[in-house]
């Protein structure tokens, strides 16, 4: 399936570098998009630092591409474990180019539904977990006056429909902070690109968290887990793609901030944009 790319910016040309030799510190590069984004960095010559909690089925990458693969066995969650991840990388490549902030999960269920735990279970991985990769990495890039920050969003990252609230929230709260982070980095010559997928053909689906169902919701929020239930093959984006993508934004002189990716997800957002200027337009004073 051939992606479409939606950007908010218009000057995102790729330079056409087919070996760049850049240094990546990815997360969540076991599985998905991650990993073939790991992959895709591997494939033209790049170094990758791949961390995951589980490592096992990537290992195999370090005999495939001697001296530029690094396996990294951490949770996010654990400041600690990734700032040694962090100075392994560095130890190792020398410097880091490119921090894709990419591991996450989903939680399905209306707001009330999700319970206290699984609200704040989410929020570790999917925002404190892009805060530790942050505190660890940007001194790197700072000290480099270079670099290229992944953060890994959504088309969640920009609407929500019933059922996905707290994946949003997490989302949004990645946005809001790469809003400022991009201006904050800029004069230290280090870019900021949020990525923002539509459904995507990962293990995403298939580790969602779901809270307990309350009546009231089965006609929002259940509707929709039927109808997400019943999407053909076809709705879902390559995770290669996706991975072809990024490497274009990562070579790009003036990368955006936000990288949509798919039709269904440039429409959605397209008509979140919509619809927040016209409340604007109605109601702004
Ligand atoms: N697939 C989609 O439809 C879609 C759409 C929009 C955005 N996204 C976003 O894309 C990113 C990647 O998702 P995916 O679709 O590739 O899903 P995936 O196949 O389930 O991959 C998720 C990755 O995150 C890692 N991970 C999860 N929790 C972690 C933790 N606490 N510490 C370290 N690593 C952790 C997982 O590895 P371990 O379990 O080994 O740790 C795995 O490598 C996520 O941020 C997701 O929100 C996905």
């Amino acid at each position: 399936m051939s992606i479409k790319a939606a950007t908010t910016t218009t000057e995102t040309a790729p330079t056409g570098a087919a070996t760049s030799g850049r240094s990546w510190f990815v997360t969540g590069a076991s599985s998905g998009i991650g990993r073939e984004l790991t992959l895709a960095a591997l494939g033209r010559g790049d170094r990758v630092a791949a961390a995951a909690r589980r490592v096992g089925g990537i290992a195999d990458l370090a005999e495939r591409f001697p001296g530029r693969f690094l396996a990294l066995e951490l949770d996010v969650r654990d400041e600690g474990a990734v700032r040694d991840g962090v100075d392994r990388a560095v130890a190792e490549f020398g410097r880091l180019d490119v921090v894709a902030n990419n591991a996450g999960y989903g939680l399905f269920g209306a707001v009330e539904e999700v319970s206290d735990a699984q609200a704040r279970a989410v929020f570790d991985t999917n925002v404190f977990g892009v805060l530790n990769v942050l505190r660890a990495a940007l001194p790197v890039l700072r000290a480099q006056r270079s670099g290229h920050v992944l953060q890994g969003s959504s088309v969640y990252g920009q609407t929500a429909h019933p059922g996905v609230g707290l994946l949003s929230a997490t989302k949004y709260a990645v946005e809001g902070l790469s809003d400022a982070l991009v201006a904050e980095l800029a004069p230290l010559g280090v870019k900021v690109t949020l990525i923002e997928p539509g459904y995507a053909a990962t293990s995403f689906l298939s580790n969602l968290a779901f809270a307990e169902p309350v009546a009231d919701y089965d006609v929002t929020v259940r509707a929709v887990q039927g109808s997400l239930g019943e999407l053909p093959p076809e709705a879902f984006i390559d995770p290669a793609a996706v991975a072809r993508a990024v490497l274009d934004v990562v070579d790009a002189d003036r990368p955006p901030l936000r990288l949509t990716l798919g039709g269904q997800a440039e429409g959605d957002v397209r008509a979140s944009l919509a619809a927040r200027l016209r409340d604007l337009d109605e109601w702004g004073r």
